[in-house]
């Protein structure tokens, strides 16, 4: 069974000259490390994938530096324990898809890399489901751990609402509404399943502006030199 539609939001980063808002990405990384990772990982990202599109590179290491991770065997054949780094991915909630099974009742919280490409529709979609949730209709009841939200295939989501008013404290000041979250963290989402977007327009931009220098070229020499 399909979800119900969502409304197409004009997103900023659509136009087919428009980059990403890099304030929303910010503000939706805060969201997702502030809300999200404590279910979902978004493995395909590494540290310094954020650096120049979010924070700073000293920003990012300072944020690595926070997280501990494995790495070894060293000379001795051990294991250990270090600082994460600007190579290393962020960090995942669970081990494996049984632990994070059995951490949320059997439901599972899919890794969100390229879930705005993976589900249709897939921006508007995120940003419809996070603020989707509603009461039950009259005469609809939803099992025990489930949660009625239209937009999800089926009407009734493991996972509860997540967004309420000020969840996140954001570093630019911006006041953390509902909708602003749910904006932002989808905007991240977004940018995370395409991060090459913004280089691959202006390269395109790039190419135009070449393509019509060599046209007013051959127009000159056809019209002016050749006739
Ligand atoms: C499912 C996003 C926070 C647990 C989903 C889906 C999305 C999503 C888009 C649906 C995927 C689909 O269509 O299959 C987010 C975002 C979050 C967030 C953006 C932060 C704002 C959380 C948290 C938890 C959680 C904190 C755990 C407490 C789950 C579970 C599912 C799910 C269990 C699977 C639902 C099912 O299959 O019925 N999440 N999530 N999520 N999420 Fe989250």
């Amino acid at each position: 069974e399909h979800g119900l539609h969502s409304a197409d939001y004009p997103w900023p980063h659509n136009g087919i000259f428009s980059s990403y808002d890099h304030a929303s990405i910010r503000r939706g990384h805060q969201v997702y490390q502030q809300v999200c990772a404590a279910c979902h990982s978004v493995a395909l990202l590494h540290y310094r994938d954020l650096v120049g599109v979010a924070y700073t590179e000293d920003e990012v290491k300072e944020m690595a530096e926070e997280n501990e991770v494995v790495d070894g065997p060293d000379d001795t054949g051990e294991m250990f324990d270090r600082p994460a780094k600007l190579s290393d991915p962020l960090p995942r909630p669970y081990p494996n898809e049984e632990g994070a099974r059995f951490a949320n009742g059997g439901a599972y919280p899919p890794d969100l890399s390229l879930i705005t490409k993976a589900r249709h529709d897939g921006q508007n979609y995120v940003f419809s489901l996070l603020l989707g949730y509603r009461d039950p209709p009259a005469g609809v009841t939803v099992r025990e751990g489930l949660y009625y939200n239209p937009y999800f295939p089926g009407g009734a989501i493991a996972m509860p609402k997540m967004l309420a008013d000020g969840g996140v404290e954001y570093d630019d000041g911006t006041p953390a509404t509902e909708s602003q979250m749910a904006k932002d963290v989808t905007t991240f989402l977004a940018w995370a399943a395409e991060p090459e977007h913004d280089e691959r327009k202006l390269m395109g931009v790039k190419w135009i502006f070449v393509l019509s220098l060599v046209l007013m070229q051959a127009v000159y020499y056809k019209r002016l030199r050749f006739a």
